[in-house]
């Protein structure tokens, strides 16, 4: 099995994406709240691309069954329920509904790789189910960091360097890594033991930080906080 990750957030070619799991991971924040979501009980997350699809996709769902959040530039959309710090997404707010989320990155990069058959959704809130879930089935993998308007992210690649570290010490059978791929690794060792020094490092991580939003890169930071593996198909991430 051979694991590859994206550095930059270029959408990988029709050939791999119908070959490879792909794993996508947008740390800081739009990953975070879609787990942070299902795992408080939302039914589904519909990621878009535009705030316009958005409010016209709500309308098509019954009244009150229907939640939006997301953000552009960081600050919540002027009408929607939510913006895009994983602790405004509580179970009294989110059980049963289904939430239509759309972010500048991470909703987008879905839409990149929405031809592959199996899209797993990863953040540190998952690291170690993801890795799991990712080795059994069984492909090669290639993890899909969302990146920042195109340019590489550090939070995403550090985690991305996470999940290859799991999957590269539990995997039973040999796994073989890419220049990209033991790289991020690397990173990753660099941070492990210091996930916010990354953020703060990162300029997603300053921006967030000197909008007041610093308490979301605490919560972004936390590890292994469930064992949820989203799954995106047919236009729609539900737990698995
Ligand atoms: C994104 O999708 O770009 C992010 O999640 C941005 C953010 O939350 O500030």
């Amino acid at each position: 099995m051979h694991i590859d990750i994206q550095w930059v957030p270029f959408p990988p070619r029709l050939e791999i994406l119908s070959k490879k799991t792909i794993v996508v991971i947008d740390v800081l924040r739009a990953t975070s709240v879609i787990i942070e979501a299902l795992f408080q009980g939302a039914i589904e997350v519909i990621p878009v691309t535009t705030v316009e699809e958005a409010a016209r996709l709500a309308k098509t769902f019954p009244r009150g069954s229907t939640l939006l959040g997301g953000e552009r530039g960081s600050r919540k959309i002027q009408g929607f329920d939510f913006g895009n710090s994983p602790s405004e997404y509580t179970p009294e707010k989110v059980r049963g509904k289904r939430l239509i989320l759309t972010t500048t990155n991470g909703t987008r990069a879905f839409h990149s790789v929405a031809a592959a058959e199996d899209v797993l959704v990863a953040s540190f809130l998952n690291g170690t189910a993801v890795a799991e879930g990712s080795l059994q089935l069984d492909r090669d993998i290639l993890i899909f960091p969302s990146g920042d308007e195109g340019a590489f992210s550090l939070e995403d690649v550090v985690c991305g360097g996470m999940l290859i570290d799991l999957m590269a010490r539990k995997s039973h059978a040999a796994i073989g890594l890419t220049d990209a791929s033991s790289s991020a690794r690397i990173l990753y060792q660099r941070f492990e033991g210091s996930l916010l020094e990354a953020f703060r490092l990162s300029s997603h991580g300053k921006d967030l930080d000197a909008l007041g939003l610093g308490e979301d890169l605490f919560y972004c930071a936390r590890t292994d906080v469930t064992d949820l593996v989203p799954t995106f198909r047919n236009g729609v991430i539900r737990a698995s």
